[in-house]
C-alpha cells in the first residue's frame, strides 16, 4: 500500500525541523514520534500521493487532553484535518456525543477510520473523507484538531482565520502556528498542546451612542487576537484603556481623562455591527465608519 505514498518533506527538511529551537524536553514529532517512523516505507518513486505530514497517531492520553483543552461538547462539530485512523473524531463521538468529520489524503487511513467508527458504534455521528486538508471545506467546524507540522499549520492559518466562524477553537498537538500566538498552552508530560480561538475581525473605526447621549468612537488595529487603538468621546480624544477580543466578543474600556472613571463595553460582532452584549451597558449598535487603513 505504502509503495504509492510519499512524504513531501525530504530528509534535509526533517533534519532542519529537528534542529528547531524546541524547549528542552519537548517531545514533539521530531523526536519520539519520528523515532518510530520508517521513511523507507514511503517510496519516493513516482508517488501517487504526496503527504504533507507522515502518519503518526496521537497517543490516547493526548487525545483526551486535546478534547478537554478544546472544551468539546455535544453541541460541537469537530474536524480533524489529517485524521489518520480517526481516533480523535471517534473519541469525541464516543465520549462526548460530538459530531465529527475526519479528512485524510491516505485512503488506507480513511478505511481504518470508517472501520473504527463502525466497531465503536459511532458511525451515525461521524464522516470520513479522503481529500487534501489544504483544500477541504472545514467552514462548518466549531472545533478543529491538528497534528501536522508547524509549516503546514502556518500554511493553513489564513484559511483558518478567514473561513472558520469567530469563536471556533483550534487545538494542535505539538506544533504551533508561527506568529499567531496561542490563547492557551498546556503541557502533557513533555508534549505541548496549543489552543487558539478564532477572533472576529474588528479592525477599523467604529462609532456608537450610549443611552446618555455620548458618542463614542474607536479606531482599532488588529493582529490576530491582539488589539490596539485610540478612542474619542464626543469628538474629544479619550483613553482606550483596554481592548480585548475573544471569539466574537469584544471588550473595550474607555475613559475621558486619566483620572476619570473608565466605562466598559462588551459587544458582540454580528455581521457589520458590534451589538451590546445582553445585560451590559446599553448602547446603539456600533457601526463601522471606516475600514482599517
Ligand atoms: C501526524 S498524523 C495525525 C493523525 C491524527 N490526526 C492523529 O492525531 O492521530 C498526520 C496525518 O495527516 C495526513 N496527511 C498528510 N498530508 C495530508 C494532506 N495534505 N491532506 C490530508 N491529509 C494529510 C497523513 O496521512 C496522516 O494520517
Amino acid at each position: 500500500m505504502y509503495k504509492d505514498l510519499a512524504f513531501d518533506h525530504d530528509d534535509e527538511l526533517i533534519d532542519e525541523l529537528r534542529d528547531l529551537d524546541y524547549e528542552q524536553g519537548d517531545d514533539s514529532l521530531f523526536d519520539s514520534d519520528y523515532r518510530d517512523l520508517n521513511f523507507d516505507d514511503y517510496s519516493m518513486d513516482e508517488p501517487d500521493i504526496i503527504l504533507d505530514v507522515p502518519y503518526v497517531p496521537t497517543d490516547e492520553k493526548i487525545v483526551h487532553a486535546m478534547l478537554d483543552l478544546a472544551e468539546v461538547t455535544s453541541q460541537d462539530t469537530l474536524y480533524d484535518l489529517g485524521c489518520g485512523d480517526g481516533r480523535i473524531v471517534v473519541a469525541a463521538a464516543l465520549e462526548r456525543n460530538t459530531r465529527g468529520v475526519g479528512i485524510d489524503m491516505d485512503p488506507m487511513r480513511i478505511t481504518e477510520a470508517i472501520e473504527y467508527a463502525g466497531h465503536t458504534g459511532v458511525e451515525y455521528l461521524v464522516n470520513f473523507f479522503e481529500g487534501d486538508l489544504l483544500e477541504a471545506d472545514f467552514s462548518q467546524a466549531t472545533v478543529v484538531t491538528l497534528y501536522l507540522l508547524d509549516l503546514v499549520n502556518v500554511q493553513l492559518r489564513p484559511r483558518l482565520l478567514d473561513e472558520l466562524r469567530p469563536g471556533t477553537r483550534i487545538v494542535s498537538h505539538a506544533f504551533d502556528m508561527g506568529d499567531w500566538k496561542p490563547d492557551q498552552r498546556q503541557s502533557c508530560g513533555s508534549i505541548n498542546i496549543y489552543k487558539w480561538i478564532v477572533p472576529a475581525k474588528v479592525a477599523g473605526t467604529w462609532q456608537w451612542q450610549t443611552s446618555s447621549g455620548e458618542t463614542y468612537r474607536v479606531e482599532l488595529k488588529q493582529k490576530y487576537q491582539q488589539l490596539s487603538g485610540k478612542a474619542w468621546i464626543d469628538g474629544e480624544e479619550a483613553q482606550l484603556k483596554n481592548a480585548l477580543i475573544k471569539g466574537d466578543l469584544l471588550e473595550l474600556v474607555i475613559s475621558k481623562k486619566a483620572n476619570t472613571r473608565p466605562v466598559g463595553f462588551i459587544m458582540r460582532s454580528q455581521g457589520r455591527e458590534l451589538v451590546a452584549a445582553e445585560g451590559k451597558l446599553q448602547t446603539t449598535p456600533a457601526i463601522k465608519i471606516q475600514q482599517n487603513k
